[in-house]
């Protein structure tokens, strides 16, 4: 379908944020009466009656400030001029907003501020990307007879040093906004006002350049802006955007909405959406600047084949390509069974593609063999809180935090991974919220500007069940059960029995302080704080679910919730911190090889019957194979062909060197992606990918809210990734006629009761819908489990602590964890291919000063990190953020190579592998090990194909 150019979108500001008063208060502006909540300012309630204000240090993502005196208005009966964004409205009160002498007044205002502007006149076609000459224009004035020079501007030069905007200190009137939003949207003080009067100029950290700063780029200070001061570099390059579309970023599990503003069908930038309710407005780093990999010269824009992997790639047609896929799949299935193929969903793409992805498994290849990225991540959540409560996706939506007044971080490190929903938390907690971050790393939550935590567990890696069922024992034994809640909403049989157990003295913070590491008053004061301080809320991550007991790990958390009755309202709630864009959408969606669209189990003839009647095909009853299982099966030759959408399994999935035995094992390995990524290098068909520019759809974030995906560019690959599902589908003799994603989800709606009410009309109404969406909640439902459990009642489970298999000895005397960074995304193949680059040049192990010392380690030497899966190097980045005796590292880096080193353990109920804990032991090396040479050549061969590629066009 074409491309509809919209025109831009333009978002009203209000000029000071919503007062959230039920009691409202009625005035009169320039002779219009008007009713607003109590606490608005004038500012305000004129422009909610139409009449717009001048402002300039006004916004209404900040708190109102009252430096420039532009917005003056006259109250009758009362003297003097007053800023109307700083003056609330008051009952009864006659104000104007124009007259002859606040005219004067903002005209003597705005040409002191122009004098001091490096422009030689008010003519706004002849100095374009000044916008503090619109407002000149806005206020009239006409002449400016102080010169127009600015000679006595403190202006040291344009800083140029942040890859995607500037600062001209030349065109800065210190309105602060800018300062402000570092501080109260973003949370981080990067940015002062520094000097007095003429001399005053705003200044990155220490008056260092923003690049050399604690600034995280999050553009927060750019969007906030008014005189372009601070702007983006491509606007200065490209000119201003022409029409925007609203879309959802595609990094993330936070979902940012987003206005990409284009010029042409160029993208000039990502705007945040202040109406997109996941993000209020604000943004990181990665949704706002990094999305330059979609013209990355190395992203493959046509088919490619090869008989063997030791082949070089050679370019063919779509029709080639599909033709072959479909010919393969049939060969193989006809020599070696129905369930020797087998396909991966993508949590990149969104909930249509996705959907269609097993659909093509189930209806086309007559198995269940799909599988998702999520089972190395979040399947434990989707095992525990389903078991507890009956659904599999967090209770909360974003909002809910500010009502927190506890909030527990656990094993997640939002700064770094859910940047735009820590500064919320981060915001709330400078409120007054007190926090407790469980996690074996000091992450930045537990000591930042402005937030400390009250309690931070350093918990040993791998003790997770321990410590929460320690906390239980307190919760349970010092009589802190919110009995009230348990008795009405949870099984009370179950409770007793759970509570009996966790009372048991080996489950007292004591017994538990001599495994975890984690001394047993910190236990007890975290356990009191959570069930005491009024609304706790628990956020976790992947540190909870990657472990052998990450689905145990979940109940426990789950446990916690129910018995202190912090479950069903804003404020409390269980929280996953969901990776990928659409990893919760790719779960809804049916990609478990159990699990239908909306978790309904494959062996209910019902639910089955309802998609065979749909599709005319028959569908398996019995539960397919696993990530593992498919790889597994492989090398013990029964599993023989793969159609991977969207997903490097040889870099994300652990083991890699059995991932590449498995991948090496099969006849027909088919990977659809942008770049030739790791696990094309044993693919025999690429398919390019779309990006998330290129594409209409959908993606679910974290809160499980659905957003719309628009497309602002045609796919430069020819096709967006459904539709390449619908090519292999109809040859493969299943046909799938759609003529837009909307009627993807249309069947979706049909078929998944939980998104019974969903579609793109609604979504286009709504802006966005948290599911379940049907009959009973038409606009969906933000906080679950309000009035009882989906399953009913509450159902606690015994959580019983096993340690796990993998045990540090005297060959492998450290456990070594791993995690994300700011300004990368997982496997890197997006932000690796951006500027973003020069923030993460390299993974680093991060090493105890103490374990260092020991082994002769100095920052920045080779290490070889071994373990008994395998062994690499990477070099050493020495920090007490680490506790003695654990090392932590990201894998951002594709020749890293850490998933050589973890271990085949995984989750007893789902498989997630247990990526948080590898014994390990680092030593001394001189450079990369001979399987990261290895791997380098392959990465150069296909560094060298896309150049030849390249070269050949
Ligand atoms: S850089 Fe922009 S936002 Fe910051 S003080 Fe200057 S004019 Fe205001
Ligand atoms: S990466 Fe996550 S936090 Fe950052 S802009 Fe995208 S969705 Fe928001
Ligand atoms: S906008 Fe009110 S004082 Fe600046």
């Amino acid at each position: 379908m074409s491309l509809v150019q919209q025109s831009l979108v333009q978002e009203i500001d209000y000029g000071t944020p919503r007062s959230m008063s039920e009691k409202t208060v009625s005035l009169s502006i320039d002779g219009k009466q008007v009713s607003v909540p109590e606490g608005t300012s004038i500012m305000r309630a004129a422009m909610q009656t139409g009449i717009e204000i001048p402002k300039l240090c006004a916004t209404d993502m900040l708190d109102a400030f009252g430096s420039c005196r532009l917005c003056l208005v006259e109250i009758e009966g009362r003297g003097g001029t007053p800023a109307s964004c700083t003056t609330p409205v008051a009952e009864g009160i006659v104000v104007r907003t124009r007259s002859e002498r606040l005219d004067r007044l903002r005209k003597g205002v705005m040409e002191l501020y122009v004098s001091d502007h490096p422009v030689d006149s008010l003519d706004r076609a002849k100095h374009p990307g000044v916008d503090l000459l619109d407002t000149a224009a806005a206020v009239g004035l006409e002449e400016v007879r102080y010169g127009f020079d600015g000679a006595r501007h403190r202006n040291p030069g344009i800083d140029e040093s942040n890859p995607y905007f500037t600062f001209d200190p030349a065109k800065c009137i210190v309105c602060s906004r800018c300062v402000r939003a570092c501080e109260e949207v973003q949370g981080t003080f990067a940015l002062t006002v520094s000097g007095r009067g003429f001399g005053s100029i705003i200044a990155a950290g220490m008056d260092e350049k923003f690049i050399e700063s604690e600034c995280v780029s999050c553009g927060a200070c750019v969007q906030a802006c008014p005189t372009g001061s601070l702007i983006e570099k491509k606007v200065i390059e490209k000119g201003k955007p022409e029409w925007s579309a609203i879309t959802t970023c595609a990094y993330c599990g936070v979902g940012c909405a987003f206005k990409a503003e284009m010029r042409g069908d160029e993208l000039i930038r990502m705007v945040p959406y202040k109406n997109g309710k996941a993000n209020r407005g604000h943004s990181c780093v990665k949704g706002r600047f990094a999305w330059g990999y979609a013209n990355h010269k190395e992203r493959v824009l046509k088919p490619m084949m090869r008989d063997k992997i030791s082949e070089p790639w050679r370019e063919v047609s779509w029709e080639e390509a599909i033709g072959r896929v479909a010919s393969e799949f049939k060969r193989i299935q006809g020599k070696y069974g129905r369930g020797s193929v087998g396909g991966i969903t993508s949590s990149r793409c969104t909930n249509e593609e996705t959907f269609l992805v097993q659909k093509l498994v189930r209806a086309a290849f007559g198995n269940n063999n799909v599988d998702t990225c999520a089972r190395v991540c979040h399947s434990p959540t989707g095992y525990g809180l389903k078991t507890t409560f009956g659904t599999s996706a967090g209770t909360q939506d974003f909002d809910s935090v500010e009502h927190s007044d506890v909030i527990v971080v656990l094993g997640a490190n939002p700064t770094d991974g859910h940047p735009v929903f820590a500064s919320r938390m981060k915001k709330r907690m400078r409120q007054g919220a007190k926090l407790i971050v469980i996690d074996p790393r000091r992450i930045d939550l537990v000591r930042m500007p402005h937030v400390k935590a009250t309690y931070h567990l350093p918990l040993r890696p791998g003790t997770n069940v321990a410590i929460l069922t320690a906390m239980a024992n307190v919760i349970v034994t010092e009589g802190l059960v919110n009995e009230k809640f348990v008795r009405e909403r949870c099984d009370w049989n179950e409770f007793s029995d759970w509570a009996a157990f966790v009372s048991e003295p080996r489950n007292s913070p004591e017994e538990v302080a001599k495994i975890s590491n984690v001394p047993a008053e910190t236990i007890r004061n975290a356990a009191r704080l959570y069930a005491t301080g009024g609304n706790g809320a628990i956020y976790y991550g992947l540190g909870v679910t990657e472990h052998s007991q990450g689905s145990t790990a979940v109940m426990a958390i789950a446990n916690l919730a129910m018995a202190t009755g912090n479950i069903g309202r804003p404020g409390v709630g269980v929280n996953p911190l969901r990776g990928q864009n659409n990893v919760q959408g790719s779960c809804d969606m049916g990609s478990f090889p159990h699990e239908l669209s909306g978790y309904r189990h494959i062996s209910d003839d019902a639910t089955r019957a309802m998609f065979e009647e749909l599709w005319g095909r028959p569908i398996d009853e019995e539960p397919g194979l696993r990530i593992p299982n498919m790889l597994d099966a492989a090398v013990d030759g029964s599993f023989k062909a793969l159609y991977i959408q969207g997903e490097d399994i040889l870099q994300s999935d652990p083991d890699t060197h059995h991932v590449a035995a498995g991948l090496a094992a099969m006849e027909c390995v088919v990977v659809q992606d942008l770049f030739l990524n790791e696990t094309a290098n044993y693919a025999h068909v690429f398919l390019p990918g779309s990006t998330f520019l290129e594409k209409d759809g959908t993606f679910t974030n974290a809160e499980r809210r659905i957003q719309p995906v628009r497309k602002v560019m045609e796919p430069k690959n020819g096709y967006a990734d459904w539709e390449i599902t619908c090519l292999i589908s109809e040859a493969m003799g299943f046909p799938m006629h759609y003529n837009h994603p909307s009627e993807i989800m249309d069947e979706i709606a049909q078929l998944t009761p939980t998104f019974a009410g969903v579609s793109f009309e609604n979504l286009d109404r709504l802006g966005s819908i948290q599911w379940p969406c049907n009959e009973k909640a038409p606009e969906g439902t933000p906080v679950m489990h309000m009035n009882g459990f989906v399953r009913g009642k509450g159902k606690f489970i015994v959580t019983e602590y096993v340690a796990t298999d993998e045990k540090t000895g005297p060959r492998f005397p450290l456990l070594l964890t791993t995690g994300r960074i700011l300004s990368q995304y997982n496997v890197g193949a997006q932000t690796r291919r951006t500027a973003n680059i020069m923030w993460h040049q390299e993974d680093r192990l991060e090493i105890h000063p103490h374990d260092a010392e020991q082994r002769g380690i100095r920052e920045g030497d080779w290490v070889k990190l071994a373990s008994r899966a395998g062994e690499t190097t990477l070099r050493a980045l020495i920090t007490e953020r680490v506790a003695p005796g654990v090392v932590y590292t990201t894998f951002h880096h594709p020749n890293t190579q850490v998933n050589v080193v973890t271990t085949e353990y995984s989750d007893w109920a789902t498989n997630c592998p247990e990526y948080k804990v590898t014994a390990v032991q680092v030593s001394p090396s001189n450079g990369p090990t001979q399987w990261q040479e290895q791997y380098d050549e392959l990465a150069r061969r296909s560094r060298r194909v896309a150049a030849t590629i390249e070269a050949a066009e």
